[in-house]
């Protein structure tokens, strides 16, 4: 296949050049405030479909939607007050929340159930191609199925760009992991389906049902109501993944094993640029792990190591999504 893709600056022209591509029912590569998005107009079926197809998706696994406001949410979506509470005050940002889908929702975009993911997002190039738009965008992570989601416009190209014809560059994503899934259908018993930037104590919802211990398998179902998308194995590299406990040294490393570090080694040796040794942050901050995590393991998985050794970051605030992920991504392929 040819490689038509165009990495596009987020000109003013360049925006209004991706409004008209998704307005002719094309998907294209956004930049979010948590991951790159293959975006497609969510109320038209040939572009959800085109969704699937790009990434490889099974049409089981929903999609999320993505809204200018909280407004335009609540005319395709049955908010209760619990609800427009955490949207008014997250929004802009990380949260997605599930709610009742009304009508307008197709049931290939919520893969038959009857509630929908629905999200605003941040990020000013992406705020600025929803406002120009008549209607909301679907867009899962624009990687392929099952691999590591992409941080920079450069990833999309790489995985994606004999597929899509266009990629919004917004720059590295601040973020770097997904954004938290929070079902909110009972205001009374909200549940974290994928935890993200925005924690539960930060979102103020301590108590509730967690799902995130990846350990418990999800399998991938033909049934989209058991248990969408949360698939054990998913972020995965080509390369295999050893995971080892945080502040702990990597074990029987090879000579062609690389080993990631949560935080800069103090040992100068193993910190120079030539060992096999690498790191997300300067200094143990969470918010830098995340931000590094996708981006260094596409990098690794490009210089043809053998396998990764990865620390598991503390599981604190974002550190319990980089560990979800790193459960993710280390796990067994089925
Ligand atoms: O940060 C994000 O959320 C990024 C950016 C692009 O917005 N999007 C993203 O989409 O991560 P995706 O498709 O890679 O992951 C969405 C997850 C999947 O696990 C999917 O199964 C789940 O959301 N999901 C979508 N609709 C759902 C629904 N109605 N009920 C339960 N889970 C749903
Ligand atoms: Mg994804």
């Amino acid at each position: 296949m040819t490689h038509a893709c165009k990495i596009l600056p987020p000109t003013e022209a360049n925006i209004d050049l991706c409004a008209d591509l998704l307005r002719d029912e094309a998907v294209v590569g956004v930049p979010t405030e948590t991951v790159y998005g293959l975006a497609g107009n969510a109320l038209n079926e040939v572009s959800v479909r085109k969704i699937f197809e790009v990434k490889g998706r099974p049409l089981i696994d929903p999609l999320i939607v993505h809204f200018h406001s909280l407004e335009d949410a609540e005319a395709h979506v049955e908010f209760n007050d619990r609800a427009r509470k955490l949207a008014a005050q997250f929004w802009p940002g990380a949260l997605t929340l599930i709610l009742p889908k009304k009508d307008s929702i197709s049931d290939l975009v919520t893969a038959g159930l009857p509630s929908a993911a629905v999200r605003v997002p941040a990020h000013p190039v992406f705020r600025s191609l929803l406002k120009r738009l008549e209607f909301p965008l679907a867009a899962p992570s624009a990687n392929p199925f099952g691999y590591v989601s992409p941080t920079l416009a450069q990833h999309v190209d790489a995985t994606l760009g004999n597929r899509i014809l266009a990629v919004l560059d917004g720059g590295a994503c601040d973020h770097g992991v997904e954004s938290t899934i929070v079902d909110l259908r009972d205001p009374a018993a909200p549940k974290i389906l994928r935890p993200g930037p925005l924690s539960a104590e930060a979102l103020g919802i301590q108590n509730c049902i967690q799902n995130s211990d990846t350990n418990k398998t999800t399998v991938p179902s033909t049934n989209a109501q058991a248990a969408p998308g949360m698939l054990t194995q998913h972020y995965s590299p080509k390369t295999p993944i050893t995971l080892f406990a945080h502040g702990t040294k990597a074990q029987q490393v090879k000579e062609t094993e690389a080993v990631i570090y949560t935080v800069k080694p103090c040992d100068s040796k193993l910190a120079s640029e030539t060992s096999n040794t690498f790191w997300l942050s300067e200094n143990g901050e969470l918010a830098e792990i995340a931000h590094n995590l996708f981006g260094l393991i596409q990098k690794l998985d490009q210089a043809k190591y053998t396998r990764l050794h990865i620390e598991r970051a503390l599981n604190q605030a974002i550190g319990v999504a980089v560990n979800d992920r790193l459960s993710r991504a280390a796990a067994k392929r089925p």
